[in-house]
């Protein structure tokens, strides 16, 4: 269990004062994967490295599984700080150093020896899947290889937390879909607590329960990703949800679905959560004796269920039509109607 209390932290610069992270409060579960999603600059890199103490916060406190990690110094916070793992962007690895090494590195410093560090090195190795590669050095390592290797070292001494801070914003689509799929299953076999820091919308809507939006070092919006999705309150929110549900081709379809469907009318659904979208569509059309027509559609997996919207054409006699569209509200799912 992580809580932040009334969180602050400010730089002195020789110019001014900045206050990097403001009055942040947040309760993270045990087993959690949570984000946090913000514009460069919001403050996140700040409030993730109080969570482990590389940094301190100027004002409140950061409590991580009873441990007052801002009020510790010294030897007990190196010890608890083996209790909390971190990724970076840019992966941070030892360049002159093998893979095998990079990852006894912190069994090295945490003390533990001999064949005991063999085996667990091996076991890491096969955990983020780099078997064969032991040998190789980074620069000879893709850039999904190098994370790889930095989750691993992370992992070394069992933490109980990892946190990530832009662990995929260097890497390309695939890769990044493959290390979010490494985290997701890292969480479920060690019920490790997962901290996401990003910009990107696409790796909170993929592995995190939980999503914290920032801005000017603020929280400005936090619950549930399915949540957040389906009703994005701040501006900056909903420009988030907007990356991964919306394309900037999606007023032009609107424009070209209604010259091309002219009959009937254009609806827009909007789907969350666990409903299933295709037996409560043709029940729909069937009991109100209208043709549905499917016209586009973009629905998206969350970890809480589906997300998404579908754009169709109702067809037949206008009292059935509307009927059609009362229904689906009832059903509620969000339905608006597209007029030219
Ligand atoms: N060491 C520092 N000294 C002075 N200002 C800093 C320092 N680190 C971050 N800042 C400032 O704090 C704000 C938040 O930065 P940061 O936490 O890195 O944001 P993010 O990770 O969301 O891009 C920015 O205005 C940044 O310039
Ligand atoms: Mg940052």
């Amino acid at each position: 269990m992580i809580r932040l209390k009334s969180v602050a932290k400010d730089y002195k610069t020789r110019k001014n004062n900045v206050r990097a992270v403001d009055d942040v409060n947040l309760d993270i579960a045990d087993g959690e994967i949570f984000g946090v999603v913000g514009y460069s600059g919001a403050g996140k890199s700040t409030l993730i490295r109080m969570f482990n103490g590389l940094e301190l916060p100027t004002e409140g406190t950061v409590e991580v599984d009873d441990l007052f990690i801002s009020q510790i110094r010294g030897s007990k916070l190196r010890k608890a700080r083996q209790q909390i793992g971190m990724i970076f962007q840019h992966f941070n690895l030892l360049w002159s150093r093998t893979v095998y090494d990079n990852i006894a590195f912190p069994l090295e410093i945490a003390g533990v020896r001999g064949e005991k560090r063999r085996f667990r090195v091996n076991e890491l190795i096969r955990l983020v899947g780099l078997e064969g590669k032991e040998d190789a050095y980074p620069s000879e390592l893709s850039g999904g290889q190098k994370q790889r290797v930095g989750i691993a070292r992370a992992l070394a001494n069992n933490p109980k937390v990892l946190l990530c801070d832009e662990a995929t914003s260097a890497l390309d689509p695939q890769t990044t879909d493959e290390v979010l799929e490494l985290l997701l299953d890292i969480n479920r076999r060690l019920n490790l607590t997962i901290i996401v820091i990003t910009h990107e919308m696409h790796v909170i809507r993929k592995i995190c329960n939980r999503v914290a939006v920032m801005e000017a070092g603020r929280v400005v919006e936090l619950g549930d990703v399915i949540e957040v999705f389906q009703h994005p309150k701040e501006s900056v929110t909903k420009r988030f949800v907007r990356q991964v549900t919306e394309s900037d081709e999606t007023e032009e379809l609107i424009h070209m679905l209604l010259e091309n469907y002219s009959e009937g009318k254009l609806v827009k659904l909007l789907f969350v959560g666990g409903k299933a979208t295709q037996p409560i569509i043709s029940q729909v059309a069937q009991d109100n004796k209208v043709l549905l027509n499917i016209l586009h559609g973009n629905l998206t997996q969350t970890q809480n269920g589906a997300y998404g919207t579908l754009y169709i054409q109702i067809q037949g006699e206008e009292s059935q039509v509307d009927a059609t569209i009362t229904r689906l509200r009832e059903l509620e799912i969000e339905t608006e109607v597209i007029e030219g």
